[in-house]
């Protein structure tokens, strides 16, 4: 496998809080003087679990670990300056403030600790961080709306968009419209998870229901060609989590997920880690896959950097500044 650590790479579809590999989570706990939900690591100190509502699980006893704005400031730290050491130059991250409230830690907080950390790691790993607030699908609507309310009163230039997690065989993307209108109408790039463990239908909704342009996963929409066009026309970019996809089981294995297909449909599309640690992955280590596994080629992983900046919701200044880092 040749080494890719050089390319410059684009991720734009990461939770923060599923970020944390276990010795950071333990390094947490004891520092906040929290027990660890039983069960949660195993003897080789990885995440347990076996589907994705226990991975679900799993995520929230990580994330429980966390109990300050510092701690905010570590975890995105940590995050960035591991991806800058693996060649990334832009990161979105999603973050969830119903984790943080479920710790008693206000959105202020947690957000001064994201913002304190992209300012650290663009100085010192010259990485640009940006946040992506995000909502979880099965705390339902009501939750989904405050979340989007908080994100618009207290605006900061690095949050750049709002997005939605979480069980997705739950509600109905149109339930969640009000929040998305609150995001959207303020100005903020919107995202949501469709079409990684419910089938074409669950993108076709997103995409007709919500102000939406990109799907983080949306990998199953390989299954419908009228969703295919319908992407392509509409210019609505696909996060696309490989690594995640096989942990999940959501493919058997790599020779037949829909990287490749959907590359040759035109869709515009992204490589992403989604949880590192819980799926064994990287941001580097998915674009080597990209080299090995699916063959691409060092100026297709570099089209597929460009495809991602362009669908990114950063600032059109910053955006073009790092646009040309990808030309040099
Ligand atoms: N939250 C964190 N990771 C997720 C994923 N892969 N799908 C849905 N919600 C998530
Ligand atoms: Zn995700």
């Amino acid at each position: 496998m040749n080494d890719r650590l050089q390319l410059p790479k684009v991720e734009l579809h990461c939770h923060l809080e599923g970020t944390m590999p276990p010795p950071l989570v333990r390094r947490l706990a004891t520092r906040n003087g929290i027990q660890l939900t039983d069960g949660l690591f195993d003897n080789n100190d990885q995440f347990v679990w076996t589907n994705f509502s226990e991975f679900l699980k799993a995520y929230d006893g990580g994330a429980r670990c966390l109990r300050t704005g510092q701690d905010y400031h570590d975890i995105t730290y940590e995050y960035l300056s591991s991806c800058a050491q693996q060649g990334a130059i832009y990161v979105e991250l999603f973050a969830s403030p119903d984790h943080a409230a479920a710790v008693g830690i206000s959105y202020t907080e947690m957000l001064e600790g994201c913002v304190q950390a992209i300012d650290n790691a663009q100085r010192d790993h010259q990485i640009c961080g940006r946040i992506i607030i995000t909502c979880v699908r099965h705390l339902g609507p009501g939750q989904a709306l405050s979340v989007a309310q908080q994100m618009v009163a207290e605006p900061h230039p690095y949050v750049v968009g709002f997005g939605m997690g979480g069980d997705e065989t739950l509600h109905s993307p149109q339930d969640f419209l009000p929040a998305y209108r609150i995001a959207s109408d303020a100005g903020y790039g919107c995202t949501a998870h469709a079409g990684e463990v419910c089938g074409p239908e669950s993108v076709w909704a997103a995409i007709d229901q919500l102000p939406v342009t990109r799907i983080g996963h949306g990998v199953r929409s390989i299954e419908d060609p009228k969703l295919l066009e319908a992407l392509y026309h509409r210019n609505i970019a696909l996060e696309i989590c490989p690594g995640s996809n096989i942990a999940l089981n959501v493919y058997p294995d790599y020779s037949v997920h829909p990287l490749l297909a959907l590359l040759d449909a035109g869709i515009s599309l992204s490589l992403n880690s989604d949880d590192p640690p819980f799926f064994w992955t990287s941001i580097g280590k998915e674009y080597q896959r990209g080299a090995s596994t699916f063959q691409l080629s060092e100026q297709q992983l570099l089209k597929i950097s460009c495809m991602a900046l362009k669908a990114a919701f950063v600032d059109e200044e910053t955006k073009s500044q790092l646009l040309l880092q990808l030309k040099n």
